[in-house]
């Protein structure tokens, strides 16, 4: 499992505990965030663990061909300038065809925002790109599907800015063949 833009690494560390049969690996370019994800997992000697200080432009360099089984995107920076549409980590053609190339057959992306423009940005692109959408919602709290307990009871810093002054939280999970 890989968690882009991590942070401080909410969804690596709490979905790696009980979990060791697979790696979780947190990726941010933003080397004093990743710090505290990556202590925790030094300090918890969580083997499977690990935090990799890059730009997500560059993932395809970072995995191998159909490595990874499912990508978290957490609190992405929402981009709604036009001209910084290539940096929205959901771009088709900037970021998509990346994640393709290392996400296995059959691979999950999960998308967890704050931001309705970023949200329903996404939702367009899955719906032009014909992408199979497996759940979606627009206030996650009160629509949170049946056995994922996770998608709640993790919470990342900023989520728990954005739910502190009310925000809903969107989320969204989809495929890319
Ligand atoms: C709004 S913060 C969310 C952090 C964390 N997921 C959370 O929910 O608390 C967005 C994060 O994405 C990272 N980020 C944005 N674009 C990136 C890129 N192209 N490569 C690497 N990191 C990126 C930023 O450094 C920042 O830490």
């Amino acid at each position: 499992m890989v968690e882009l833009g991590c942070g401080r690494g909410e969804y690596t560390i709490g979905l790696s505990e009980n979990n060791t049969a697979k790696n979780f690996i947190g990726v941010d370019v933003k080397g004093n965030r990743i710090w505290t994800g990556a202590k925790h997992a030094i300090d918890h000697h969580l083997d499977h663990v690990a935090f990799l200080r890059t730009r997500i432009d560059f993932i395809d360099h970072c995995f191998s061909e159909n490595e990874v089984s499912e990508i978290w995107i957490t609190f992405p920076d929402p981009q709604p300038q036009k001209n910084r549409a290539r940096k929205r980590l959901t771009n088709p053609d900037f970021f998509l065809n990346r994640y393709k190339k290392i996400l296995k057959p059959g691979g999950l992306i999960h998308l967890k925002t704050d931001n309705t423009f970023f949200y329903e940005y996404t939702m367009d692109v899955i719906k032009e790109r014909n992408l199979p959408l497996l759940f979606a919602t627009n206030d996650l709290y009160k629509n949170c599907p049946e056995g994922r307990e996770e998608l709640t009871r993790i919470k990342t810093y900023y989520e728990g800015l954005f739910t502190a002054k009310g925000e809903d939280i969107k989320y969204c999970c989809f495929q890319l063949n």
